[in-house]
């Protein structure tokens, strides 16, 4: 076993962490023991770029005991749990991950995992898959992506022919975007935001950018907290619906001079920039929730201050501009994953059961699959949603036959 961490004293607390989390996340547990007999994953080198929160280590630690062996690193340089990381390299994972790491460390740990010759790669935003193209894929089959902003990378080196091989997008099962991207990042988004600053929701005025599955869980637990919440988009259809949800909607430099509170949602760059920040109120609060820290143009911000940003706590810089006082968390960086812990795990295990099933589909079905993004089978959403169900001991209907005829009937 190889590998860097922080502190190999804080395994036994991860423990304690991954053992909560497990205690919530029985999808993954049901998954793992129905193959555990098979050892599905014997000979499968799996290589994971994701955050290393108690969540993954539930899958990281499921994928070892179906045969796997694991390297592991940390999708954001700021987002690695400590004793997550200290507990998995205890159990005998290669874990390459610290809070932390400076963006060439950051690398070199994705570097680490691509060395340790994965056959199944599985990420959250691309990085590892884009390192692993610029390296030419050797001896990797399939991979899987976790998260919007990754799929849309892949997308587009399959539009340019350039992908290396299969991956599923398991963003976009319906069993991970409408519970994951919508109530896990919507909860723990303000989360982020409350653990950082301690504020007062109620009454103020929040502005989120982007009404996508992110942006829509985020303003509707904001303003189930008593906020004002404002929806910045530019997409027409998603601003109808975010009218019609009850948001007031205007554009970014509108609602510049009236949020008190800022969170970006998009996946897009320059979101909330200079003209932007020059219109802001004394003491706007700003907090990104997309997966880059792209969202919020930080590096302005940094040289439009009058004064080095002043450090209030560890979450939490100050800037002036314009003799008001601005204040950027996490570095503009994921807040649920740096103020806060990331995803509720109740809403990992959905994430994490597509994700477990997904990587069991390429082991066995690599050698057919087409190299292209591939949707997450439907029977796995399907069986993953009822697994759910299951777990939540919630029974529903089911079609008589009159009505599977009439909804096949022309
Ligand atoms: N923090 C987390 O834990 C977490 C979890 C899931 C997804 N994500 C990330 O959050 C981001 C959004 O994911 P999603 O699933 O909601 O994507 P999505 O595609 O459903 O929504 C993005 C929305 O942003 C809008 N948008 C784009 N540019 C904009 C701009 N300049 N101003 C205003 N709106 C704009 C789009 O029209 C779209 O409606 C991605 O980067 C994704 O990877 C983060």
């Amino acid at each position: 076993v190889s590998g860097k961490i922080a502190d190999s004293n804080l395994a036994d607390k991860g423990r304690r962490s991954y053992e909560w989390a497990s205690s919530r996340m029985d999808i993954v547990e049901k998954i793992r023991a129905r193959n555990e007999s098979s050892q599905p994953l014997t000979g499968f080198r799996l290589g994971f770029c994701l955050h290393i929160t108690k969540e993954t280590s539930v899958l990281a630690m499921a994928a070892k005991s179906l045969g796997a062996d694991i390297a592991i690193c940390s999708a954001n340089p700021l987002s690695a749990q400590d004793d997550i990381a200290a507990f998995l390299y205890n159990e005998g994972l290669n874990v390459y991950a610290w809070r932390g790491e400076t963006e060439p460390e950051y690398h070199q740990c994705i570097r680490n995992v691509l060395a340790f010759k994965p056959v199944i790669v599985t990420d959250d935003g691309g990085d590892l898959h884009s390192l692993a193209h610029q390296q030419n894929a050797k001896g990797i089959e399939g991979g899987t992506e976790e998260t919007t902003s990754g799929v849309k990378r892949l997308a587009a080196l399959e539009r340019t022919s350039m992908l290396l091989y299969p991956v599923i997008a398991v963003n976009n099962a319906r069993t991970k975007y409408l519970f994951d991207n919508r109530h896990g990042t919507g909860q723990s988004t303000l989360d982020g935001i409350l653990r950082a600053t301690g504020i007062l929701l109620a009454g103020k005025n929040l502005v989120v950018c982007g009404y996508g599955w992110v942006g829509k869980g985020v303003a509707t637990r904001a303003r189930g907290m008593g906020a004002i919440v404002i929806v910045t988009e530019v997409d027409p259809i998603k601003a109808i619906e975010a009218k019609m949800d009850g948001f007031a909607v205007m554009p970014m430099l509108d609602a510049a001079p009236a949020g008190d509170i800022f969170v970006t949602c998009t996946g897009q760059t320059c979101v909330i920039r200079k003209e932007h920040f020059l219109k802001m109120k004394d003491a706007a609060i700003l907090a990104n929730a997309g997966h880059f820290d792209v969202e919020i143009d930080t590096k302005n911000l940094y040289g439009i201050s009058s004064c080095h940003p002043v450090q209030i706590n560890p979450n939490i810089e100050r800037f002036d501009v314009n003799g008001r006082r601005l204040f950027l968390l996490s570095k503009g960086r994921v807040v649920n994953l740096v103020a806060a812990e990331g995803h509720p795990p109740e809403v990992m295990a959905l994430s994490f059961a597509n994700q477990l099933l997904s990587i069991l589909y390429i082991a066995k079905n690599h050698d057919k699959m087409e190299i292209k993004v591939h949707s997450v089978p439907e029977q796995i959403d399907q069986d993953v949603g009822s697994y759910s169900l299951d777990s939540m001991g919630i029974r529903i209907d089911q079609m008589i036959e009159e009505q599977e005829r009439y909804q096949h009937s022309s």
